[in-house]
């Protein structure tokens, strides 16, 4: 598949917690929007709050536990993504680590948002990574998901200061603030067919 398709595109979004940037694609991307629709919302956990926020967008949402096996979450999503027609795949606060052969299926159509600017402080607290290294910029990255964590191709990269005496709390809402604008940006990027990722975007 090659972007820019000839129609809107689909999207799906995977969260397993509040979901905000959830909230931020599917404001972006609303049913019947001619570019673009978030047209699935596929939770690891039942309590997640994205799902619940899917539902409140007109979005359906399906939950699908991680559990133990990641091989039937995979082969499940992979059945709802095929079912739903999908496009292209955003990650977006899905705590779990989907395997090389899922990422190489989708690749060039799966991003990720992290909050940090990559390759500085990936996986978990990437905040706390931050303050304790005393830089004083930090950010968000999107960016195309490959076998690695947080490893793949950036799209779109957005900074904020870090402020004397911050918080993680506080230097985490001031990043942000600044993903809701980055992920919307970088789908659209993608979906123009501005970035591609190297390996297997053309697949
Ligand atoms: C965000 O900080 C995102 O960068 C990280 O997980 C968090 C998810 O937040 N991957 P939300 O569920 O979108 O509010």
């Amino acid at each position: 598949m090659t972007f820019p398709l000839e129609r809107p595109a689909r999207l799906a979004v995977f969260a397993s917690g509040r979901g905000s940037n959830l909230r931020a694609l599917a404001a972006a991307f609303p049913p019947g929007d001619p570019f673009a629709s978030v047209v699935l919302v596929l939770g690891n956990r039942r309590d997640a709050g994205a799902l619940s926020l899917a539902e409140a967008y007109g979005v359906p949402a399906r939950a699908v536990p991680f559990g133990g096996d990641r091989d039937r979450f995979e082969r499940e999503a992979d059945a709802l993504l095929r079912t739903f027609g999908v496009d292209l795949v955003c990650l977006a606060g899905f705590m779990r680590v989907l395997s090389p052969a899922f990422t190489a299926r989708y690749a060039g159509r799966i991003l990720n948002i992290h909050p940090s600017l990559l390759p500085l402080f990936p996986g978990l607290h990437a905040q706390r990574q931050a303050l304790s290294a005393g830089v004083r910029e930090s950010g968000c990255t999107v960016h195309f998901v490959d076998a690695g964590v947080d490893t793949g191709e950036a799209v779109v990269q957005r900074r904020v200061p870090v402020l004397p005496g911050d918080t993680e709390e506080g230097l985490a809402e001031r990043i942000l603030q600044e993903e809701h604008r980055a992920y919307p940006e970088a789908v659209r990027r993608v979906l123009m067919g501005q970035v591609h990722s190297g390996v297997g975007a053309h697949a």
